[in-house]
């Protein structure tokens, strides 16, 4: 068995008899005026942060939702598209299909708003989307790529980037490690199916996503997600994960490399009322503007004596530089 079919042999488990609290992180859910979620979709959010950003939602998108679960996220976004077809959302799992189902069905008896064709599952795999090319305003995918091998995960991020729109934009949320885990952990098809093994550090994660072509990503969150002890996994020391939320953008690369926001300000410390980098960038004395990680890099290594930039906040919600 691949641990690909381990995989679907594991969510079609959860799908039938759900495992409460499998991957969610400890964070406030999402609440939004008039939405009420039923307990068994909130029993089934087999996600480890969230993908489902308002500000990214405002013009009512067509949404691609890769490996539906319970239904929770395809939801929220229904929230706010609301038109029949809206959400597409992709399982290959025949029992969470079936569970997806019943959730949606359930969250119509609850809420006014809501009809279930607003949310269309279909059957297929994040390795081949049942949608045309650019053809999507936004792809999500929340706890799925990270179960994914290095070359499998470039090939869900190939398709991904294949159905978006220009300017179209990827909402994921994965754990990453804060080491690379070791080969024995990795190996491990039920842990990787339990999104505990899987994980690449921090830099890999990013490095995929500029490999298929995203020019823009943003970090919209970043916390502690799980502890890999070093007694039950047998490790030297104890690993820690993260949970990871991004936006990614269907934009051209730049000449000099992608722009990942997560969270740095540049603050011009001279005399001069501002300061002009003659790159594009205007920085206010005193004001801190939100930079790209490539810029700080540029701006502390030119400007060392005029330049403050600030650390990572791993929270930046849109706008910026570049
Ligand atoms: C960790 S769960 C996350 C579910 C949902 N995103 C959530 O936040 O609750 C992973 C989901 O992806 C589905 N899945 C597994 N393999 C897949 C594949 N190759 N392509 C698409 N979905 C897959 C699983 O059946 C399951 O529904």
């Amino acid at each position: 068995m691949s641990y690909l079919e381990t995989t679907a042999k594991f969510y079609s488990e959860v799908a039938q008899t759900p495992q409460v609290g499998l991957c969610c992180v400890q964070s406030s859910p999402l609440q939004l005026l008039g939405l009420k979620i039923p307990l068994r979709m909130q029993e089934m959010n087999y996600g480890c942060g969230t993908t489902v950003h308002p500000t990214e939602l405002a013009d009512a998108p067509t949404v691609l939702y890769v490996g539906v679960g319970g239904g929770l996220e395809a939801l929220q976004f229904a929230y706010f598209s609301r038109r029949p077809g809206a959400v597409i959302a992709v399982e290959p799992v025949a029992a969470m299909r079936d569970a997806a189902t019943r959730n949606l069905e359930l969250a119509a008896k609850d809420n006014p708003w809501f009809e279930p064709s607003f949310v269309e599952i279909r059957e297929g795999d994040a390795f081949a989307l049942p949608v045309p090319d650019a053809s999507v305003d936004v792809v999500a995918q929340n706890c799925l790529f990270n179960i994914f091998e290095p070359a499998d995960l470039h090939r869900a991020l190939q398709e991904a980037f294949r159905v978006l729109k220009l300017n179209g934009r990827l909402l994921m949320s994965d754990p990453i490690a804060t080491r690379p885990i070791p080969e024995h952990l990795q190996k491990d098809e039920r842990l990787r199916a339990m999104c505990l093994s899987g994980a690449l550090t921090y830099e890999s994660y990013i490095q995929h996503l500029v490999n298929v072509g995203f020019g823009q990503v943003e970090i919209r969150a970043r916390r502690p997600y799980r502890l890999l002890d070093r007694q039950t996994y047998g490790l030297d020391d104890h690993l820690l994960l993260e949970s990871l939320d991004s936006v990614s953008f269907k934009v051209p690369i730049p000449d000099d490399g992608a722009c990942i926001f997560t969270g740095k300000t540049a603050i011009y410390t001279g005399s001069k009322p501002a300061f002009d980098d003659q790159a594009g960038h205007i920085l206010q004395q005193g004001l801190p503007t939100a930079v790209c990680d490539k810029t700080a890099t540029k701006l502390a290594t030119f400007f060392p004596k005029d330049i403050l930039i600030t650390d990572s906040t791993w929270h930046y919600n849109g706008g910026g530089c570049c």
